[in-house]
């Protein structure tokens, strides 16, 4: 399956998921809205394949050598779009947690991609049925949701319109596979399920932290130590950014207003606003060198 991935470089991980892709011999090109852009994802994903090799192919630098030539070939990139999407099967669309700015790139990929093609969206919390009711391929558009860092990371959810086909639904579990993934699946349904649990828990932190009830840090402490978890919630919400966990949090509460467990947090946004995003710019709860 050819796959085009709209999508960027960075850390926070969408680059990688091209990256899965093309290392499980999928053809891939990488979209992003600057060349600029692309040349750091490109070196992110060479970095990368240096630490990937240096694990899987320790005795064997040869082996090594050649799995990145071939994962290599298998990628290009592109500021073009609609230039590109009339040779895939697959479009991953990874942009910013914005509905306009999805469904006008969607309605955009419409026009110029084949018939066969099937759409799919990574986004975090919005409702896959809208962007699908951007374009005319409702019964060709699902969710494909993959988690940070996605070379790690194995659960990729599979999310399931009213309108999805069977066929499509199937399409998207075979492709999750081949990339080395686990499926699980999950209606349309706000946060689908890995969000709709984490979501809500890493906000009740940041207010018990608001109310003065515990420091960050030992929130932080408390939960790895406690529930076992790698992260604690401030860490994971500056590893996922900021912005994107407002994004998701201010778009539930417009549908939800009156679920406490959807409310915004006036420091969350006041962090947002001095663009103290998270990792991804030196700053968020924490600082980052
Ligand atoms: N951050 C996470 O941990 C995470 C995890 C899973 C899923 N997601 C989802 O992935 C998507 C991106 O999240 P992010 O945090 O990486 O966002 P981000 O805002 O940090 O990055 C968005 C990227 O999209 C590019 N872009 C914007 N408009 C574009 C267009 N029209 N065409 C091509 N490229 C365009 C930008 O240049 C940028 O590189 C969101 O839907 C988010 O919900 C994020």
């Amino acid at each position: 399956m050819r796959g085009l991935i709209v999508n960027r470089q960075c850390v926070c991980g969408n680059t990688w998921k091209m990256l899965v892709a093309a290392a499980s011999g999928h053809t891939v090109v990488l979209v992003d809205q600057s060349d600029e852009i692309l040349k750091k994802s490109t070196k992110g994903i060479e970095e990368s394949l240096k630490r990937v090799i240096k694990k899987k192919f320790a005795d064997k630098p040869e082996a090594g050598a050649e799995f990145i030539k071939k994962t290599l070939k298998n990628l290009t990139t592109s500021t073009d779009a609609a230039s590109v999407v009339h040779s895939t099967d697959l479009v991953i669309e990874a942009i910013v947690e914005n509905l306009e700015v999805k469904n006008k790139l969607f309605q955009t990929l419409d026009k110029f991609a084949p018939e066969h093609t099937i759409f799919a969206s990574n986004t975090s919390s919005l409702q896959i049925t809208k962007m699908a009711n951007a374009t005319t391929r409702q019964d060709r558009f699902g969710g494909l949701h993959f988690f940070n860092p996605v070379p790690m990371m194995k659960l990729v959810e599979v999310i399931k319109t009213p309108m999805t086909s069977q066929k499509t639904f199937e399409s998207l579990v075979d492709f999750s596979k081949a990339v080395g993934k686990s499926p699980v699946s999950c209606k349309d349904t706000p946060g689908f399920i890995v969000n709709r649990l984490l979501v809500p828990y890493m906000m009740e932190a940041v207010r018990l932290f608001e109310r003065g009830d515990a420091s960050k840090e030992d929130i932080d402490v408390a939960m790895k130590l406690g529930a076992g978890y790698p992260m604690g919630p401030f860490e994971l919400l500056d590893y996922v950014g900021l912005d994107t966990s407002k994004y998701i949090i201010d778009g539930w509460h417009s549908l939800e207003p009156n679920n406490p467990l959807f409310a915004p947090s006036p420091l969350l946004n006041k962090l947002v606003e001095e663009k103290k995003l998270g990792k991804k710019t030196g700053e968020g709860f924490y600082k980052y060198k």
